[in-house]
Formats: C-alpha cells, sequence, structure tokens
C-alpha cells in the first residue's frame, strides 16, 4: 500500500519558538504538507532566516513575529495578527525554551527562575493567548516537552521542573478543551542531532555518539522524526488522541535515558 501523507493545505500554524532546530523543522514539515505558518521567537536575525526555510519549503508568505514568550501582551498581541492574517488557528505548535547544565547549588534563583519563566509560563501565555484564536471544534494543540519531564537528569533541575509543568498543562487542558473539540497533546523529543538542546547537553562529538549509543534504536533523532509526528498528532488518524505524553525517542526514555544522565555528572564533575 502506498503511503499517504495528511495533507494541511491552507490550514494556519502557529508556532512558537519556531525560529531554529526542533521547532523550525516542525514548521518547515507543515509548510511542505500545505499549512500558512506564524512563527515567534525574540531574534529578529533568525526569525528572517527561518522564514526564508519556510519559504522554501512551500509557504509563500509565512509571518514572523519578534517577541518573548514571558510578555503575555507581547505574545498576545502576535497571535492576534496571526488570527488576523490567517483566521483560526488549527495548529498551535508551543515550544520555546531555553536550557543550559548546572547543578542545584550552581544555579542562581534566577537561572531557575528563566527556564522556568521561559518553559513553563511561557507556554501558558501562549496557550492563553491562543485560546480564543484556535478552531473549534478541530485545532490541536502540541506542547514541546523533554524526557526531563519524564525522568530527573542531573544538572537539569530547572528544566526537569519547568518540562513536568508543561506535561501537566496539557493534561489540564486536554480536559478543560476537550468538550470543545481541541486536542491538546505532548511531544517529547528524544536527544535529536544538530540542535541547540544537544549542543549544550552533549557539546562533544565523542558526547553525542555516546547518547546515541544508549538510544535502543542506536541513534539520534533528527527534526523530520519530530515534524512527522507532530502532522501525525494533528492528522484525522489522531482524532481521538488528547491528553497524551508521546515520547518520540528512540525508545531512549525506557532506560538509556539513566547512562545518559550519569555521563553528563561525569562530565560536568571534570569541568
Ligand atoms: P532551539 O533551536 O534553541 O529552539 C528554541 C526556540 O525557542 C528558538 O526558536 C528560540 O529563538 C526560541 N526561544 C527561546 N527563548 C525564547 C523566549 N524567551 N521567547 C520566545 N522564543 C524563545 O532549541 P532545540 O534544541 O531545537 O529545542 C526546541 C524544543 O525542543 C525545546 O522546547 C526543547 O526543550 C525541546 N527538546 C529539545 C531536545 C533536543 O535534543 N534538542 C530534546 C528534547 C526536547 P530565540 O532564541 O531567537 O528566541
Ligand atoms: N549556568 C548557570 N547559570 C546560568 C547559566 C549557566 N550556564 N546560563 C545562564 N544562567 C543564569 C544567569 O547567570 C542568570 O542568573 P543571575 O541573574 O542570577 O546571574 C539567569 O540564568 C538568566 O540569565 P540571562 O542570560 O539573563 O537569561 P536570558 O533570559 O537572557 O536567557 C537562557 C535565557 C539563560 C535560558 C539562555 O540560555 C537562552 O536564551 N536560551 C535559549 C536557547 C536554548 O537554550 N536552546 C536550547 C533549548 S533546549
Amino acid at each position: 500500500m502506498t503511503q499517504q501523507q495528511h495533507r494541511f493545505d491552507g490550514q494556519h500554524v502557529f508556532v512558537a519558538g519556531g525560529s531554529s532546530g526542533i521547532n523550525l523543522g516542525i514548521a518547515v514539515g507543515f509548510a511542505e504538507a500545505g499549512a500558512r505558518l506564524a512563527i515567534l521567537s525574540r531574534n529578529q536575525d533568525k526569525i528572517d532566516a527561518a522564514l526564508a526555510a519556510i519559504r522554501s519549503a512551500g509557504d509563500a508568505a509565512p509571518l514572523g513575529f519578534a517577541a518573548d514568550v514571558r510578555s503575555a501582551d507581547d505574545v498576545d498581541a502576535a497571535i492576534a495578527a496571526a488570527h488576523e492574517a490567517f483566521g483560526p488557528i488549527d495548529v498551535l505548535v508551543s515550544g520555546a525554551a531555553g536550557n543550559f547544565p548546572a547543578f542545584a547549588k550552581d544555579l542562581s534563583p534566577n537561572g531557575f527562575k528563566a527556564v522556568v519563566d521561559i518553559d513553563l509560563i511561557g507556554s501558558f501565555n501562549v496557550l492563553r493567548a491562543a485560546f480564543e484564536r484556535l478552531r473549534k471544534p478541530g485545532a490541536s494543540v502540541i506542547n514541546i516537552s523533554a524526557p526531563q519531564a519524564l525522568n530527573p537528569m542531573v544538572a537539569q533541575i530547572h528544566v526537569c521542573a519547568a518540562k513536568a509543568g508543561v506535561d501537566m498543562l496539557t493534561r489540564v487542558l486536554a480536559m478543560e478543551w476537550g468538550p470543545l473539540g481541541i486536542r491538546v497533546n505532548s511531544i517529547v523529543p528524544g536527544p535529536i542531532a544538530e540542535t541547540e538542546g544537544m549542543r549544550r547537553l552533549a557539546p562533544s562529538p565523542d558526547a553525542r555518539a555516546a547518547v546515541a549509543a544508549t538510544v535502543p534504536l542506536q541513534r539520534l533523532g533528527n527534526v523530520e522524526d519530530i515534524a512527522a509526528a507532530a502532522r501525525l498528532l494533528s492528522s484525522p488518524d489522531a482524532a481521538y488522541v488528547t491528553g497524551a505524553i508521546v515520547p518520540v525517542d528512540g525508545g531512549w526514555s525506557l532506560g538509556g535515558y539513566a547512562s545518559a544522565s550519569a555521563a553528563l555528572a561525569t562530565e560536568l564533575a571534570r569541568d
């Protein structure tokens, strides 16, 4: 049987944190499937480069908004402008995040707060501002979580706390918004090659190879793996899936993740 990819022709896809890495891969994937894209992140140069990539993927006129997810007002203004241009949001992806490795004893209160503010409160700001502008019924909301939400990792207390909170946003909103025909799910990417997140947690090629060896499928993921999962979760094939926390990680969260955490502890202790 030939595999038929679901199309998103003319649909409005809004990606918070869509200017690089995994989230840009998701935006490009939806553009290739016919959607109209709006992205939001802080740095205008990164936004401009991302918009060029999205245009090359088939969306002639994507929108980009320079805003910090920590500003509820700025997020609201950006989403309102996207709604004005493209109409109701069919797919909302909330993936803006910050990360750096730091043991709890070395992390200032403001360092902890910075990550919680971006990942957790920023996600709330995005979800809350989008609610009135989501297509009802029919919208798919995807929060980008992380393995740190499911299992503890050393030097990641801020990220573990923030992303565990993000998964709880997913589950509560699936309950609140389900009756309106809005589905809300989390994707939990595993270790994804060529991303800022991996560069920060496994800076050397040796470290990345060691991580890949702990993945049951024996490779790092790529952004297309996550983009494909985002399209699947937003397609009619997932019409009865909501409130799910979906690892897309080659099986990493089954066990290999724990040894990657131990390796990170050893690496940081050497510094
Ligand atoms: P990335 O390229 O740094 O992506 C982060 C995006 O969020 C960028 O577009 C960034 O652009 C934006 N951003 C950061 N802070 C922001 C803020 N305060 N307001 C608005 N936008 C902000 O990193 P990535 O590694 O691809 O990670 C993407 C997502 O996947 C994150 O949610 C991360 O937690 C998750 N994840 C990554 C991995 C991995 O292996 N890389 C694994 C599991 C989960 P600006 O800096 O210009 O704002
Ligand atoms: N170790 C310990 N603390 C750190 C740190 C590190 N490597 N990097 C930043 N911090 C602390 C800062 O010292 C500061 O705390 P202080 O005021 O007590 O000194 C606090 O975190 C905020 O730092 P600041 O640089 O002002 O934050 P910002 O809002 O400009 O940037 C970050 C947010 C720190 C998360 C930054 O790394 C970022 O913008 N990341 C986005 C990209 C990214 O992380 N991608 C991967 C996603 S998985």
